[in-house]
C-alpha cells in the first residue's frame, strides 16, 4: 500500500514509524512532514489544510490510504474532500470532527445525553458571560474559546479581575480569532488527569493503553499551558475499575451520541478525562491522536497499526483484535525550544543524532525540526520527543533522560519532572 499521513509534528512521527513495521505498507509518503520524519518517509511540501492539492496528489501519486492526524484538516473538511475524490482515509468527517471543533456543541451533547462532564453556560455576549461569573462566584472559574485555538483556548481564572480579563481578550479583542465568538463557563474540576485514546468505527469502541501528558512548561505544573511537554503510559490512576466506569459512563453513551445526531465518528477519539472525587468526568474530546500521547501509545502497540486503521475505515473494527504490551511502560521526554512557549529561535543545530536522526539512547520523534546540509536543525517549539519503552516507568524514564546527556542544543528546555506524578500514585 501506498500511505499519505498528514501533519509535522512528533504525533505524525511516530504514526509512520509505527507503519514502517506494517507488512502492508511499502511506501509511506507525509504531507508536509518535517526533517526527523524525511528519513521514514517522502516528504511533500503541502500544507496540512489545502484540501485541493492534497486531493490532487493522493489521486496523480495513487494514494491508497490516508491518514489526517492534526485537528485543523480535520474540522476543514479533509476527510470528506479525499472520500469524495475515491481516497480511503482514517479520521473523522467535518460533521464528526465537530466534537473537538466546537466546545459548545460537544458540551451540548454532553448535556443532552448525560455524560458526565463539568457543570456550563454557554455565552455569545461578553456582558452575560460576566454578569453569570459574578453570580457564581466561584474560582477558579474555567473559561474557554469555543472553537479550536492552538490547544491554548483554556483560562482557568483565579478570581474575578482575571475572569473578566479573560472574557475580553476572547470575546472582544478576539485573541483566538472566530473561535471566540461564543464562550464556555464551566465549573473547575480537580483530580488527576487521564487520557484515553480510542479507535472508533461508529460501531465498536476499542481504547487504547492510557496516558498522562504534562501540559504546563515548567516543572511542578508551573509555568504556562503547553501543546504537552512528556507523556508517560500506561497512566496507573486509570485502573481497571475506572477504565470499565469510564466505558460505560462515557466512551459507549458518546459512540451512540454522535450517531444518534447523525454524526457517526470514524477515527481516534480522544478522551481527555479527569477522576474526580464524585467519578470520572470529560474535561474535554478531541477528534485525533493526541500529541505527545501518540507517542508513548503506539510504541505499546502489538497489532499491525494498517490493520486497525483499514478496518476503522471499513467498519469492521470489532474483527480486529487490538492488542497492546500490559507488562511494559513507556515515557516520552519533549525537548522544547528556549522560550516555548512563547517565542523562540529557530535554525539551532542538534547534537548526538545519527545520520537518520535517531539515537541508541532513545526512539527520537521529530516534532519541530528541519533537516538542511546533513544536519538537523531545531524550526519549531516542541523539538523533539525522546522515547523508550521499559520493563518499568522507572526504567523508561530512567533511559529517556539519560538519552538527553548527549542529544542537546543551545537554549533546550524541557522538564525533569516528567512521570513523577505517576510513580508517587504506585
Ligand atoms: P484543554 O485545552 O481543554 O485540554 O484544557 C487544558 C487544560 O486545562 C486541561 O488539561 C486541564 O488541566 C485544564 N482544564 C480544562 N478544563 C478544566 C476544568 N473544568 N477544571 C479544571 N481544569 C480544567
Ligand atoms: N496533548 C494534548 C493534545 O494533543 O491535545
Amino acid at each position: 500500500m501506498r500511505v499519505l499521513v498528514i501533519g509535522s509534528g512528533g504525533r505524525e512521527h511516530a504514526i509512520i514509524r509505527k507503519l514502517k513495521e506494517s507488512k502492508k505498507v511499502d511506501q509511506i509518503y507525509a504531507a508536509p512532514g518535517n526533517g526527523g520524519i524525511s528519513k521514514d518517509a517522502e516528504c511533500v511540501d503541502i500544507a496540512p489544510c489545502d484540501l485541493e492539492k492534497m486531493t490532487a496528489f493522493c489521486v496523480e501519486q495513487k494514494i491508497d490510504f490516508a491518514v489526517v492526524a492534526p485537528d485543523d484538516p480535520l474540522v476543514a473538511g479533509m476527510v470528506d474532500a479525499l472520500n469524495e475524490a475515491g481516497i480511503r482515509t482514517f479520521g473523522p468527517n467535518k460533521a464528526a470532527a465537530i466534537l473537538e471543533g466546537s466546545k459548545v456543541f460537544s458540551k451540548n451533547l454532553m448535556k443532552k445525553y448525560n455524560i458526565p462532564t463539568a457543570k456550563y453556560e454557554v455565552f455569545d455576549d461578553p456582558k452575560k458571560a460576566i454578569a453569570y461569573i459574578e453570580e457564581e462566584n466561584t474560582f477558579p472559574a474555567v473559561i474557554k474559546a469555543d472553537g479550536l485555538a492552538l490547544g491554548k483556548g483554556v483560562i482557568i481564572a483565579e478570581d474575578l479581575a482575571a475572569a473578566k480579563d479573560a472574557v475580553h481578550s476572547i470575546m472582544e479583542d478576539k485573541m483566538f480569532g472566530a473561535s471566540g465568538n461564543h464562550i464556555v463557563v464551566e465549573e473547575f474540576l480537580t483530580g488527576p488527569e487521564v487520557s484515553v485514546l480510542s479507535f472508533c468505527d461508529s460501531k465498536t469502541i476499542v481504547p487504547m493503553v492510557s496516558s498522562m501528558d504534562h501540559k504546563r512548561a515548567l516543572d511542578g505544573d508551573k509555568g504556562l499551558n503547553t501543546g504537552g511537554m512528556g507523556t508517560v503510559a500506561p497512566n496507573p490512576y486509570y485502573t481497571p475499575e475506572v477504565a470499565e466506569e469510564c466505558m460505560k459512563t462515557i466512551f459507549l453513551p458518546t459512540v451512540e451520541a454522535m450517531n444518534k445526531e447523525g454524526r457517526p465518528f470514524k477515527g481516534c477519539i480522544y478522551f481527555g478525562l479527569m477522576l474526580t472525587p464524585k467519578g470520572p468526568k470529560v474535561i474535554e474530546y478531541n477528534c485525533r491522536f493526541g500529541d505527545p500521547e501518540t507517542q508513548v501509545v503506539l510504541p505499546l502497540l502489538k497489532t499491525d497499526l494498517m490493520e486497525i486503521f483499514e478496518a476503522v475505515y471499513d467498519e469492521r473494527l470489532a474483527e480486529v483484535p487490538v492488542e497492546f504490551e500490559t507488562e511494559k511502560a513507556c515515557a516520552c521526554v519533549i525537548a522544547a525550544s528556549g522560550g516555548y512557549p512563547q517565542s523562540y529561535p529557530k535554525g539551532i543545530e542538534i547534537q548526538g543524532l545519527n545520520e537518520n536522526g535517531q539515537s541508541s539512547l532513545a526512539t527520537v520523534y521529530h516534532a519541530g525540526t528541519k533537516y538542511e546540509d546533513g544536519k538537523f536543525l531545531t524550526n519549531g517549539g516542541r523539538v523533539l520527543g525522546l522515547t523508550n519503552v521499559g520493563d518499568t516507568l522507572e526504567e523508561a524514564l530512567d533511559k529517556s533522560y539519560a538519552s538527553l546527556k548527549e542529544i542537546t542544543f543551545e537554549g533546550i528546555h524541557y522538564r525533569k519532572d516528567i512521570g513523577k506524578r505517576a510513580l508517587a500514585a504506585k
